[in-house]
């Protein structure tokens, strides 16, 4: 048997398209970037609050965007409660009501969000006082918070979401609008567009979201189904999410659905969710995800989550996110004449459940531990169907790749901020994963993914941690493998490659 391998990771072909052709050029600072943002009301004027020791910060201190994210405090849970009024237009009424713990004494501190109009806010049931600056909402609490304290904020709000494109890549970000429904897509920052969110991976949190549509819409959210109401011209959804979850990797889509349920051997439940229009066969290339999770389950550690599933919309975004535990897919990453090219989008998603999703980027830097390890699952995908002359011709046909397009492929350890998927950190990212593989065994090397897994799972973790683990099990001193493969500008030789 021969596959044929699908040389460029398909995952995010829009944003590999768009590839910059100098990577070398220095980018500009983020906060120099023009956005567009087409329906953006005009910004507010900055709010001017006066200094304060106990402001807590306006960023959460990523290296990359020390906007996203604030400081001073942790969230525990949130709650949304939103009302789609009218799909079409998108108008929305919603309350987020957030748990989280002070972890400095605080007389303000910020959450982001975008648009909308704030009809209430309280901290603690009293209200509070707030401003707004582009994405930063600053709430001042009447009664000041104590280091360590628990306290609730609650947002009323109202209006439709603003369009925003993302600083880190040049497709939809947020809450997205089309003709037959909505669809929520927001990595790095784009749940700022329909929630007040600690919008950094480092605040994760558990949610309950709880959504309203008209007749005849559907609801698909993460996690788990707790309630579905009839109210007559609407229905009511309310979903559980009770692991820790990084913000944007909040998803909420609307549409008509078709919705299948399965188990995997091992008992994972699954329930993917298609758009109703899309041709009945539209679930063949999902129909080994149970396969999958038990397989990876044993690879990597057992499955962090309480349930999977993959979610198509009927219309295109050139892109699949790994939102927890319901990945998305547009249309035009399912190909029905390619089943085998699609699975592996699909084990590319599936991968980031463990990579991405319970152990997230500590920094927007360290990217390449999300999508190099799920570029790597989908080789391992094809070593699970092809064993390992499979897995070689994957390996040298991506490593031909990436030596013969240099500036497509830049080292992954550093993409430039405002190109943050480029092909390095896919392609480079997964075969900087095999050259580790090569150098310490397969037995050492899945000791590492597991130990790694294990260590990190439900929390964040940066390159510097992976290395660390890796020397660990491996006994092995390893800063000049993953120096060079992470980065050097020139591609390494891959050990044991024809
Ligand atoms: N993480 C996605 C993947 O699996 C790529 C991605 C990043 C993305 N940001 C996005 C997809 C925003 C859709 C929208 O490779
Ligand atoms: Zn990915």
């Amino acid at each position: 048997m021969k596959r044929q391998i699908v040389i460029i990771s398909l995952v995010l072909w829009i944003a590999l398209a768009c590839q910059p052709l100098a990577p070398a050029q220095t980018p500009p600072a983020v906060t120099d970037i023009p956005t567009e943002t087409p329906t953006q009301q005009a910004a507010e004027p900055p709010a001017e609050l006066p200094a304060d020791p106990n402001a807590g910060a306006d960023g959460l201190g990523d290296s990359f965007y020390p906007g996203f994210g604030n400081g001073g405090y942790d969230t525990q849970h949130y709650t949304l409660d939103i009302h789609v009024l009218d799909v079409q237009t998108s108008q929305l009424e919603a309350a987020a009501t957030i748990e989280a713990v002070a972890t400095q004494d605080l007389s303000r501190f910020n959450l982001d969000f975008l648009g909308f109009e704030i009809t209430s806010l309280t901290v603690n049931e009293e209200a509070a006082e707030f401003a707004r600056n582009d994405q930063e909402l600053t709430v001042i609490p009447a009664q000041p918070l104590s280091n360590g304290g628990t306290f609730t904020v609650s947002i009323e709000y109202k209006g439709i979401p603003d369009r925003m494109e993302s600083v880190a890549l040049p497709i939809p970000t947020g809450w997205v609008v089309y003709d037959d429904g909505i669809f929520v897509l927001s990595e790095p920052d784009g749940s700022a567009s329909f929630y007040p969110v600690n919008d950094h991976p480092l605040d994760k949190a558990t949610y309950t979201i709880i959504v309203t549509v008209p007749e005849p819409y559907e609801a698909a959210v993460n996690g788990l189904i707790e309630s579905e109401v009839d109210n007559g011209d609407t229905t009511t959804y309310t979903f559980g999410i009770t692991d820790p979850m990084a913000s944007y990797l909040t998803t909420i889509n609307i549409n008509d659905f078709d919705l299948e349920t399965m188990e995997s051997q091992a008992g994972i439940p699954i329930r993917n969710y298609y758009a109703a229009s899309l041709p009945g066969n539209v679930n063949e290339p999902f129909a080994r995800q149970g396969e999958m999770l038990d397989y990876f389950g044993k690879l990597f550690g057992p499955y962090p989550f309480e349930v999977y599933g993959a979610l198509v919309m009927d219309t295109e975004f050139g892109a699949a996110l790994e939102n927890q535990t319901l990945s998305i897919f547009g249309v035009d990453m399912v190909d029905l004449d390619d089943i085998e090219g699609t699975e592996s989008v699909v084990a590319h998603e599936l991968t980031h459940q463990w990579f991405g999703d319970s152990i997230s980027v500590a920094d927007w830097s360290d990217i390449w531990l999300n999508e190099g390890f799920a570029t790597y699952g989908e080789a391992l995908w094809v070593e699970y169907d092809y064993g390992k002359d499979g897995l070689e011709e994957w390996v040298t046909a991506v490593y031909n790749e990436v030596k013969a397009y240099p500036e497509y492929y830049p080292p992954p350890g550093s993409p430039a901020p405002n190109d943050l998927f480029n092909g390095g950190v896919y392609l480079r990212g997964g075969l900087t994963l095999h050259a580790l593989r090569a150098t310490v065994g397969d037995e050492a090397f899945f000791d590492i993914l597991r130990a790694y897994h294990d260590r990190y799972k439900y929390g964040n973790a940066s390159t510097e941690d992976f290395i660390a683990i890796a020397e660990e099990i491996s006994g092995q001193q390893l800063d000049d493998l993953f120096d060079a493969w992470l980065y050097d500008k020139q591609l390494p030789e891959m050990q044991g490659m024809e």
